[in-house]
């Protein structure tokens, strides 16, 4: 995979999955744009040598002027990877706040219509145009406890499988990446939660996340990475409209 004189822009790409993606298109000789909420990785982000910006990807605004930033810095944009995306609440529906079940769409699922919109003019004058969704094991599967972030994550596959259709005809080919449980502080604090919500030992509830996949481990941040090359890549130019789990085959989630 070649990705020499691609642009790629990956939201929320300063920590975690988003920077395991940055980085590995940077290896692969993209020119890597990250926009992040958190100032201080930027910065870090930027000293590392990926071309950055601090943006809220659920305020239409600055999404508008991130990318008026990406053509003057990039000059165009050919891989949109939607990264950004929160836990949202834990606990039984009735005891959320509506604050933040709204919050959790607000970043998850208008993030994603806000960045594909303002990218869309910079995609169609692109070379192999594409966008990838991150969605997630939840955006398949019901997961108790979660309802706010899965049916957000529902919504992404809903929003990429309708764009494939829409621009198919264009040549920008959509998906999504849905990953099981990936190994990092996120998901530390996925776990805490989740042990509070159930009471039990937050190890007991850890033992459960790794098992949840037929492989017994978790996934790391490197792996959706590749994914995200792949699908990103020419190798991949008849691969649209699909939602590509990379989870050891994750068939519960807890
Ligand atoms: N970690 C997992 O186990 C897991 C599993 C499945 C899917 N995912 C999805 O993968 C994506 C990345 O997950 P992660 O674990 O790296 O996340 P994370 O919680 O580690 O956050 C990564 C970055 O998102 C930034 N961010 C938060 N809100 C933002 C906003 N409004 N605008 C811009 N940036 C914002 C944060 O500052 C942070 O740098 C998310 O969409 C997540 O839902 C994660």
């Amino acid at each position: 995979m070649d990705f020499t004189a691609k642009r790629i822009l990956v939201t929320a790409g300063a920590n975690g999955i988003g920077l395991a993606i940055a980085s590995k298109f940077r290896e692969l000789g993209a020119t890597v744009f990250v926009t992040d909420i958190d100032p201080d990785a930027v910065d870090k982000a930027r000293v590392n040598g990926l071309l950055a910006a601090v943006s809220d990807v659920s305020d239409e605004g600055q999404v508008r002027e991130l990318m008026d930033t990406v053509r003057v810095e990039m000059g165009g944009l050919d891989v949109l990877v939607n990264n950004a995306g929160i836990a949202g609440p834990t606990g039984p529906l009735e005891s959320l706040d509506a604050a933040a079940w709204k919050a959790t769409f607000d970043v998850n699922i208008h993030g994603q219509f806000f960045c594909i919109k303002h990218a869309l003019p910079l995609l169609r004058e692109g070379s192999g145009a594409s966008i990838v969704n991150l969605s997630s094991a939840a955006g398949r599967l019901g997961m108790a406890g979660r309802s706010a972030y899965s049916a957000s994550k529902w919504a992404v596959v809903g929003l990429t499988k309708t764009l494939a259709i829409e621009l198919g005809p264009d040549g920008i080919r959509v998906n999504a990446i849905c990953p099981g449980a990936v190994n990092g502080p996120r998901i530390d604090s996925v776990i805490a939660a989740k042990a509070r919500m159930l009471e039990l030992p937050a190890d007991e509830v850890s033992a459960l996340y790794h098992n949840q996949s037929s492989l017994g481990r978790l996934i790391e941040a490197e792996d959706i990475a590749n994914m995200a090359a792949f699908v990103a890549s020419d190798m991949a130019r008849n691969v649209h409209g699909q939602a590509l789990a990379v989870d050891g085959n994750t068939e519960k989630l807890y």
